[in-house]
């Protein structure tokens, strides 16, 4: 085992003599970008374009501000904030905190974040949106220090997912209550398992003993869409709701997902047994999955899909390869966790909606391994398969079965040998079908905990700003094992940390500096959009950085430019599109989190709301154009 000590200082000379010879410093906007993009003829063709810009808006400075500022020329103004009605009978918004658990069903839920929006008509479409965690200290008079069994209801119905239709009236959306698709989904609607863990003796519960039929979804972090019209909500963080005021004896696999036998801060243990480790140790498995929605139709059930494994979602960013192959790239989002890749059994059939309907049921699972014995911040890389029987997924190695190897698919990754990563939050595809790209957001235990060494991908020890890491899958097939990879950008503060590696990348400069990158997406033109979910404190190694932000890359010059600006102590996630591209929606979530001085976005002396924004140009134009 390294000796932390040794370990920093030999990572330190190794990424430091790497910045000496400018590879690291010119690499990503020039070098690597180069070397990147003699992988992809598509690709050069957008090189080629590049003295003109794909940015073409005035960059913003950075805030401290209480407020959502866009660049000049552009206007935003609210969509939905947590609390507003969605149906005509729901009752508005109030401040005290006493709304029941009946109100907040009828209402939009906490903490907007992944987003989709699907047309319907020229002038309708309907928008699904997660609604990740909530936050106590806003969700109720008491500040959940008195919390009833309704009080938990309410708890249950502020997360999971709200659909909601838009209608445009004078080139503006507006949410419209009488929307037939306006639907809330919680932490208690009925779902179905589908897939290889369906029904396996890990998913049985007193409560469910076929093992099929979990009820709810929560900490929905970010999101996918499919060309066959459903939406992805992704379980993220399911194991900080889950507890107990007993005892009980978890398997190691519990502890890797971080699910406890002890209480929980949400509380939902004491007056919803479900939640009780104790009582019910299989319930924490049915957590932790894809799950897929039918926007357009309010009374389908939610699919969990366990073909694409069990862990700690982030997003799924979905294509179809030119095989008609349906892939799905898929992060992990905890520290030294991994990157997956799911590939269909069968083929997307552009004619045939019911056929596409159960893509997601059947197919691969890979998880990704970086290769890095060059020592430059790019190489190859290979997809590892997560089949049971092969790559050591046997018995003898404590897996019993394909469903076993998706239940636990953290484990099985490190069975076979992936590469643990700085925290895989989300992946985007551009819109050549081919690079892909995954915001790495921060890990602090890089190069201090055993297994997580610095290098390739994840290239610097305590790694608090992060970096975007992309990839070219061999002949631009993404069903192949083989790809080639480089760095985009890495995060950090030109100012504070001159010459280190925490300066960040050559692209990287004093005035479009920000930290732990997270939500990304592409527009159809190819800009590469960036939100942020990091440290704004604005002082020590974030001097400078302000409050979260939203920002924007050329992802072939590697020029990024500041967008927007959040209010105090939010986080910006959350990122679609109207059709003409007009219109852009973007989250704002927890602003005031912890108690933070934000009154966003009624202002006064109102509590602050997550809230989602709609951004339009004052000429009407294209965002970003
Ligand atoms: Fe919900 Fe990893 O962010
Ligand atoms: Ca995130
Ligand atoms: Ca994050
Ligand atoms: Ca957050």
């Amino acid at each position: 085992m390294w000796k932390r000590d040794e370990q920093d200082s030999q990572f330190s000379q190794m990424i430091e003599a790497r910045l000496s010879r400018r590879r690291f410093l010119v690499g990503t906007a020039a070098i690597s970008a180069s070397s990147f993009l003699s992988l992809n003829p598509i690709a050069k063709a957008f090189a080629a374009d590049s003295s003109s810009s794909l940015l073409n808006f005035e960059a913003v400075p950075t805030s401290t501000e209480d407020a959502f500022i866009v660049p000049k020329g552009y206007k935003a103004s609210p969509l939905l904030s947590w609390g507003d009605p969605i149906f005509n009978d729901a009752p508005e918004f109030e401040q005290s905190g006493k709304q029941g658990s009946a109100a907040q069903l009828r209402q939009f839920g906490d903490n907007t974040d992944g987003m989709s929006l699907f047309e319907i008509s020229q002038d309708r479409a309907v928008i699904a949106v997660n609604n990740e965690y909530t936050n106590y200290e806003y969700l109720f008079d008491h500040g959940g220090k008195s919390m009833t069994a309704d009080d938990v209801l309410k708890a249950q119905a502020a997360h999971g997912v709200t659909v909601f239709e838009v209608v445009k009236k004078n080139g503006e959306w507006t949410l419209d209550k009488s929307g037939q698709r306006n639907r809330r989904i919680t932490a208690n609607t009925p779902m179905q398992m589908t897939g290889p863990a369906a029904g396996h003796e890990l998913l049985k519960t007193k409560l469910d003993p076929s093992g099929m039929k979990p009820l709810g979804t929560f900490n929905n972090c970010a999101n996918g869409q499919t060309p066959w019209g459903t939406y992805l909500t992704c379980e993220e963080n399911f194991n900080g709701y889950f507890g107990t005021s007993g005892s009980a004896d978890l398997s190691d696999d519990h502890a890797r997902y971080g699910v406890k036998a002890k209480t929980s801060k949400y509380q939902w243990h004491d007056t919803d047994e479900r939640f009780d480790v104790a009582k019910h140790p299989n319930e924490p498995h049915r957590f932790g999955w894809v799950v897929e929605i039918d926007p357009n139709d309010p009374t389908s059930t939610p699919l969990k899909r366990t073909a694409l494994g069990r862990f700690k979602h982030e997003n799924a960013a979905l294509l179809i390869n030119d095989d008609g192959h349906v892939v799905v790239y898929l992060g992990d989002d905890e520290r030294g966790e991994h990157l997956y890749k799911f590939v269909s059994k069968n083929k997307y059939q552009p004619n045939n909606g019911a056929a596409n309907r159960n893509l997601l049921e059947e197919g691969t699972l890979y998880v990704a391994k970086f290769n890095m014995d060059d020592k430059d911040l790019k190489g190859s890389g290979e997809w590892l398969e997560l089949t049971h029987g092969k790559n050591g997924l046997t018995k003898e190695n404590g897996f019993e079965d394909q469903a076993e190897v998706m239940i636990f698919a953290r484990r099985a990754a490190t069975q076979v040998g992936a590469t643990t990563m700085d925290r895989p939050e989300w992946v985007a595809v551009h819109p050549d079908n081919q690079h892909v790209f995954c915001t790495l957001t921060n890990n602090k235990n890089r190069g201090v905990k055993e297994g997580q060494p610095v290098g390739g991908p994840n290239p610097r020890a305590k790694n608090n700003y992060g970096q975007i890491v992309r990839w070219l899958p061999k002949a631009g097939d993404h069903t192949k094992a083989e790809f080639e990879w480089d760095l985009y950008l890495i995060a950090g503060n030109p100012v504070v940390h001159k010459g280190t590696p925490y300066a960040g990348s050559d692209n990287i400069t004093p005035d479009n500096m920000f930290n732990s990158p997270d939500g990304i997406g592409f527009d159809k033109a190819g800009r590469l959009w960036i939100q942020t979910d990091g440290k704004y404190s604005n002082s020590g190694d974030f001097a400078g950085q302000g409050n979260n932000q939203m920002l924007c890359g050329d992802p072939m010059t590697g020029e990024v430019r500041r967008f927007l600006t959040g209010p105090i102590a939010c986080e910006i996630t959350g990122l679609t599109f109207s059709p003409d591209y007009k219109t852009m929606f973007v989250g704002v979530q927890h602003p005031g989190e912890r108690g933070a001085p934000s009154h966003f976005p009624a202002g006064g002396s109102s509590k602050p709301r997550s809230t989602i924004m709609a951004i339009t140009r004052e000429d009407g134009g294209v965002i970003g154009a």
